[in-house]
């Protein structure tokens, strides 16, 4: 069934990555978190109509660091991503720790988009009338209730305030799994061990379905879009309000450096990683400030507090029928993003069985697909099982903290080989390499300060359950410790 040989197939163009990266980047953040970011929650301030203004800043720190990343990818074309490049630049014990610091991002990441994605799932069922059981539709646990309409919601704080004591008399019952999140689970899976191309290609079409989405947003948005009435105030928390939209909204850019993870099955790695992964982000910018324009400008913020804001604020202005093509659109094209997150982990893993940090049979390629088959399915099986059982909120803040500490890592790691290795092969420098590399820590590093301190905590406890594992079976068995050869050049 597997082959020796861990070789993948070299099948994807410059337009493949970058629409892999426009599939991995555009999901949850835009459709789910924004109206939260901006609206706020019972324990973190909105930042009010000034999340364009998060989305700007958040967009700066990724511009930095995708430019890091596109010199590592140029220089190290080896499908581990960060992993591989701290390898590169601070040695194996730094490697396991971003290598495991990953998992947040991809796997853990992914947890929240499945949820994210099973919201608008559940909403555009009800849209049709279909109402999902309460005990199928929420993490485990979430008590929830029936509303006149049939359909379950979580019992929340803005649904008593809407009820009062109405809920008291509706029928309740608590979650035992979230089933939808599971399936899209499993299924991506399926369509990932199946093969590389194959899934390059139905990501195409997803991205460009979930493009016109967008654009049909903002043009039946647009005409409705009153400052006057709903920018006022602009920044209703001023700075810190919208430092903390901004780490939040950090998760809708999420999936650029994905791109990266496939270096080895690009065609013309050292050309088309770096250009990929830009143009993927530039794209990404500019339709989400517009898209937090239009959507903080078209009705007022109480509107948005809710897991579906952008069909919410169509049918607020009078658009159902454009609302539920939104949904069912939203619907059909996320799983883009578990795809492209699903296909990361993978190849992080992979690299990392090859430097015997993980098990051999995480860099087995199957014979029939050209797939590493194996670690596809237990990463599948993992998400799949957090995704049936937990809470968004804190899954994305987690896969953001993760996903920032790499960013910073990996800033540093690109300053660390110009200095030691200046004549190394780079088809792609970053240009004013020391502003753009300190430019990169210090923004991550502000956007990580900006997280609760609950996620740190959630953090540090993740990266020394990392060190113990390391100590157990990395350190023993890697190829390294071994003498033998290791895929990122150990320095
Ligand atoms: N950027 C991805 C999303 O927004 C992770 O869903």
């Amino acid at each position: 069934m597997e082959s020796d040989a861990s070789k993948l197939r070299r099948s994807l163009t410059f337009l493949d990555l970058t629409m892999l990266g426009i599939g991995a980047i555009i999901g949850t953040g835009i459709f789910v978190l924004t109206g939260e970011a901006a609206a706020g929650t019972s324990n973190a301030l909105g930042a009010g109509p000034a999340i364009t203004v998060s989305f700007v800043i958040t967009a700066v720190a990724c511009a930095l660091a995708a430019l890091c990343y596109a010199e590592f990818a140029s220089m190290i074309p080896i499908s581990g991503s960060a992993y591989t490049y701290a390898y590169a630049s601070f040695g194996e014990l730094m490697a396991w720790i971003i290598g495991w610091d990953l998992i947040l991002e991809y796997a853990i990441g992914n947890v929240a988009v499945a949820i994210g994605w099973a919201g608008y799932f559940k909403s555009f069922l009800d849209g049709l009338g279909w109402h999902l059981p309460g005990m199928l539709s929420e993490a485990s646990g979430t008590p929830m209730v029936r509303l006149a309409s049939g359909e379950w919601q979580p019992v929340t704080e803005s649904l008593l305030a809407q009820y009062g004591d109405g809920l008291s008399g509706m029928p309740r019952t608590t979650a035992l799994l979230n089933l939808p999140a599971l399936v899209i689970t499993f299924l991506v899976t399926v369509l990932l061990i199946v093969g590389i191309k194959e899934s390059a290609r139905t990501n195409a079409v997803l991205v460009g379905i979930k493009l016109l989405l967008i654009g049909l947003f903002l043009y039946i948005g647009f005409p409705h879009f009153d400052p006057g009435a709903h920018w006022q105030p602009f920044a209703p928390n001023g700075w810190k309000g919208i430092m903390t939209g901004a780490a939040l909204v950090f998760f809708a850019y999420i999936g650029f450096d994905a791109v990266s993870t496939t270096a080895e099955e690009a065609r013309n790695p050292k050309r088309d990683l770096p250009r990929g992964m830009l143009a993927a982000l530039v794209v990404c910018t500019v339709l989400y400030v517009l898209v937090a324009v239009v959507l903080t400008g078209m009705v007022p913020l109480g509107v948005l507090a809710n897991a579906h804001p952008v069909s919410a604020a169509l049918g607020a202005v009078g658009e159902p029928k454009v609302a539920f093509l939104i949904s069912m659109g939203i619907t059909v094209t996320m799983p883009t993003v578990l795809l492209v997150m699903q296909l990361g982990q993978v190849r992080i893993f992979y690299s990392m069985s090859r430097d015997g940090l993980m098990p051999k049979r995480f860099s087995q390629v199957g014979k029939r697909f050209g797939t590493p088959a194996f670690s596809t399915l237990v990463v599948g099986l993992l998400v799949g099982l957090m995704a049936a059982c937990m809470d968004i909120g804190a899954v994305a803040e987690l896969t953001n903290i993760g996903t920032l500490f790499a960013f910073v890592l990996v800033a540093i790691g690109v300053w660390i080989l110009r200095v030691r290795e200046p004549h190394r092969a780079r088809s792609f420098k970053v240009p004013a390499f020391k502003w753009v590399c300190a430019g990169a820590v210090l923004v991550c590093g502000y956007l990580m300060a900006s997280l609760p301190w609950i996620t740190w905590l959630r953090f540090v406890l993740w990266l020394m359950l990392g060190l113990v594992i390391y100590g157990l079976y990395g350190r023993r068995y890697s190829q390294l410790n071994n003498g033998r050869p290791t895929s990122g050049g150990a320095p």
